[in-house]
This record gives C-alpha cells, sequence and structure tokens, in this order.
C-alpha cells in the first residue's frame, strides 16, 4: 500500500526518536529499586497508544508492576487482534561489559543499543506505530486490543490473574506478538512454538559455619565440592539428562518433521565464530537448531558458594548455591518436572551434606498452528515486504503467558517476531537493527489487511 509507506517514511526519524525516548527509562522488573521506573514506562506507553488513537487506554495495577491496556474497536463485525508485549527489561549486568551505558540508547553501525532494545521495546513498539499508520490512513480493517505488560522478564506472575478478571474485555480472534527473533532479514521465518520452563534453585549445606580449609578439608564434606558433583551427575556422557522420568512426556518429532527442521538454513562455523567458542555441545543425536527447538534441556543459570573477592582465603565454605532452569518442550509440565528434579536431587545428595530445593517461576510450553488464518496472514504480510516466505522455525526461549492466553481465553498466538538471535537479549550490548524495526512496521499492517480479508 503506497499509503503506508510515504506515511511511515515521513515519519520515519519520530518513529525512532519515540522509542529512544522509551529505552531511556530503566523499567527493570526484577528489581525493586526500579519500580518508579517500571512505572513511569508504563505511563509513557499508556501516552504513546493515546497519541496513536487508542480509546480507554488505562494503566492497570497489578499486585506487581502494572499492565497497559488500549483498545480501538472500530466494528464488532470484524476481526479483533490482542497484541500482547512487554514494556519492561532485564537488569543490565555486567554493566562493564557495555561499550555505552545500556539507557542511553546510541545509533552504531545501524543498530540501536540500549537494553530492552529487541526486548521487546523496540518489538512491541512496532505495533504501536503500525497502528498509528492505519490509523492516520484510515486503513484499519480489524479492532485492536493492546497488553503491554510490565512483569514479563520476571514470570509474568500477575497477568494470569489479570486474564481471569479481565476475560470479557480481551475477547478476540487471535494473540499477535512480536518477542521472538527471526533467522534474518535475507531468511525470515515465524515461530511456531516456544519452549516451557522449570526454574529451580538449590542449596547444599554442609557444616555449620566456615570452616578453616587446612584445619577441616579433606575430613569434612565441602559443599561447593559436592554441588558440582551433583550438577555434573546431572548430564551422562551423552548429555542426556539424568533424572529419571525427565524425558517421559516428551513429544518426539516424526522423521518427515526432523527433515523439514534439516532444512533451516543455519551457518554451523558462523555460529561458532560470532560465539567465539571452538565446537558445540549438547545432546547426542541431535543438531544445534533441534537442541535449541525441540528438545528440553538443563542449565546452571548462577553458581555461588565461599571466598570470591580479592586475593585468597583458605576457606571451607559452609553452603553452596545454584540456580538451575530447564527448558521444556511439549508435552512436558512444568510443575511435574519440578517436583522430579526435586526428588532427583534430594535423593543423589550424600549424607554429609543436606540439600534444599526450592522451584522459582516457571511455564507450559507452546506450539502454535500454523494452518490457522491467522498464522497464513502473518506469513502472507512477511512474504509481502521481504519478498520471500517464511519459514517455520521452533523458538528456543520461552514466553510464558501464551500457553495461559489459550488456556485462559482460548486463544492461539501468532509470534510473528523481527528480532535476530545475535541481537545480544539479556546480555551486555542488547540491539536491534533499525532495518528490522522498519521492516517490522512495513509488515504488521499487512497482517492486518490479510487477516481481514
Ligand atoms: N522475548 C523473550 C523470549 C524469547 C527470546 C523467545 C528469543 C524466543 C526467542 C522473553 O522476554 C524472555 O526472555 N523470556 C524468558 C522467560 C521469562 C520467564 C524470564 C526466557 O526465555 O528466559
Ligand atoms: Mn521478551
Ligand atoms: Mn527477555
Amino acid at each position: 500500500m503506497q499509503d503506508w509507506k510515504s506515511y511511515q517514511e515521513a515519519n520515519q526519524e519520530r518513529f525512532l526518536n519515540e522509542l529512544l525516548d522509551l529505552l531511556r527509562i530503566p523499567s527493570i522488573s526484577a528489581d525493586s529499586k526500579y519500580s518508579g521506573d517500571v512505572k513511569k514506562c508504563a505511563e509513557q506507553v499508556k501516552l504513546r497508544l493515546q497519541e496513536a488513537g487508542a480509546d480507554h487506554v488505562e494503566v492497570c495495577a497489578t499486585a506487581g508492576h502494572p499492565i497497559v491496556y488500549g483498545e480501538k474497536l472500530i466494528d464488532s463485525k470484524l476481526p479483533t487482534v490482542l497484541v500482547y508485549g512487554h514494556y519492561d527489561v532485564q537488569p543490565a549486568d555486567p554493566i562493564d561489559l557495555w561499550h555505552s551505558p545500556p539507557f542511553e540508547p546510541v545509533i552504531k553501525d545501524g543498530k540501536i543499543y540500549a537494553r530492552g532494545s529487541a526486548d521487546d521495546k523496540g518489538q512491541f513498539y512496532m505495533h504501536v506505530k503500525a497502528f498509528e499508520t492505519m490509523m492516520a490512513t484510515n486503513t484499519l480493517c480489524c479492532n485492536i486490543k493492546f497488553m503491554i505488560e510490565g512483569e514479563e522478564e520476571v514470570g509474568s506472575v500477575n497477568l494470569g490473574k489479570f486474564l481471569e478478571d479481565n476475560k470479557e474485555k480481551l475477547k478476540a480472534d487471535v494473540v499477535l506478538v512480536s518477542d521472538t527473533s527471526m533467522i534474518s532479514m535475507e531468511n525470515p521465518s515465524l515461530e511456531a512454538g516456544l519452549r516451557g520452563l522449570a526454574y529451580m534453585e538449590v542449596e547444599v549445606v554442609g557444616p555449620n559455619k566456615d570452616l578453616h580449609s587446612g584445619v577441616y578439608g579433606g575430613a569434612v564434606a565441602n559443599p561447593a565440592t559436592i554441588l558440582a558433583k551433583l550438577i555434573a551427575s546431572l548430564h551422562d556422557e551423552n548429555n542426556h539428562i539424568t533424572i529419571p522420568g525427565f524425558y517421559d512426556e516428551v513429544l518426539e518429532l516424526s522423521a518427515e518433521e526432523r527433515a523439514a527442521m534439516a532444512k533451516t538454513p543455519f551457518d554451523l562455523e558462523e555460529y561458532k565464530r560470532e560465539l567465539g567458542i571452538n565446537d558445540v555441545w549438547g545432546e547426542a543425536g541431535y543438531s544445534t537448531i533441534e537442541r535449541t527447538g525441540i528438545r528440553p534441556t538443563l542449565e546452571v543459570n548462577g553458581i555461588w558458594s565461599g571466598y570470591t573477592g580479592e586475593g585468597a582465603k583458605t576457606v571451607l565454605p559452609s553452603k553452596a548455591n545454584a540456580k538451575i532452569s530447564m527448558r521444556l518442550v511439549p508435552n512436558q509440565k512444568s510443575k511435574v518436572i519440578a517436583q522430579l528434579f526435586q526428588k532427583h536431587f534430594e535423593s543423589i545428595a550424600p549424607k554429609s551434606v543436606v540439600v534444599k530445593v526450592t522451584e522459582h517461576h516457571g511455564g507450559e510450553p507452546v506450539v502454535t498452528p500454523t494452518d490457522s488464518k491467522a498464522y497464513k496472514a502473518a506469513h502472507q504480510a512477511i512474504e509481502t515486504t521481504f519478498g520471500k516466505a517464511p519459514i517455520p522455525t521452533r523458538g528456543g526461549g520461552s514466553i510464558p503467558i501464551i500457553a495461559l492466553f489459550e488456556r485462559v481465553l482460548g486463544l492461539k498466538t501468532v509470534l510473528m517476531g523481527f528480532g535476530l538471535d545475535t541481537d545480544a537479549l539479556h546480555s551486555p550490548n542488547e540491539h536491534y537493527h533499525l532495518k528490522n524495526y522498519y521492516k517490522g512496521i512495513e509488515t504488521i499492517p499487512y497482517f492486518y489487511k490479510y487477516f481481514a480479508q
């Protein structure tokens, strides 16, 4: 559509500046020091939705961070799209490794560098600008509801209740989300599934205080050593996870499905170079794409014990701790896996220590249909603006609320992400390519056009 293109070109600079303003607000949901900034960010999202033309825009309080809701209902006979995104971001640490301050966005080599640029401010904001484009050119052809939350990065713990309490208000035909990645601009793709998550914390306790490692070492179990052994035992020599029952519910893909996946463009040498590793690692019998898409995993996310300050201290620590998360695939259940983990971890601990296992947030895996009207609309939209049909892929990350959209609202989701896996999400120097930002804004109106047809 010529109208859309010329409107977007004329407003290109403002579309960028508004995003940069959002990125300047450190809306870190995990750290209560920033709750004022999270609130401020919600207010700014509200304002931008209003300016774009949404009605009844509100900042809805929750037991945690607020949810911004807004809508444009033009005709009850037209389909309704619920746009979901998140304005909260991950903590920026380690700060020292950023080349520029995480909340002072800079544009370099065609990329916007800032925490949240790709995950998810730059991505959900494309929807606000696509909506503005349709409003300004009088071409909106669906009803739209926006639900932009502030707790995705901490497990969306209060959003489930919001869905339960607002079933009527959130009624729609489909949920549209841009919070995932594509293979590349040359090989656009649509994620047709996400992994679930079970997140655990373990504590190994030995003696009732830190001890002199010369006086007691060798005679008393060192919790750090024991924890390292326990963690190491969670994978066998083929890098299969050793927790009994862990794979029981895993849906194995058919030979045809695996053959289709093997056609996904992927350059292993480039992958290794990009990450600075000499070799990849993972479950025997599966490719890298399978290991991150259709197979469950177990990763240590954090580990601490003993003396880690400057210099040396000869100490036998009293405790050792780790945060361990498992990515899940259909049909594994987060709660079941958490229980299996707990039972196993407790059972393998030697008598010389006491282990404590606790569970953090979790989420269920999802597979989105590729034969729905909404998926086809997204497919066609990407084909229109990229000049190439998108490949269906399976995302390695998790968005726990997607499973609840289906369970609570009965809604399927389309994951139309425009980020790249190399955008350094959650890492120092997170960035989002300007090209992807503008391409997303250009593509989204076509989704509505085809979905309404
Ligand atoms: N947007 C990501 C999820 C994602 C990233 C999916 C890339 C597919 C490709 C989301 O913000 C995220 O980081 N989710 C967390 C889970 C959450 C409970 C903290 C994750 O995947 O670790
Ligand atoms: Mn995200
Ligand atoms: Mn994230």
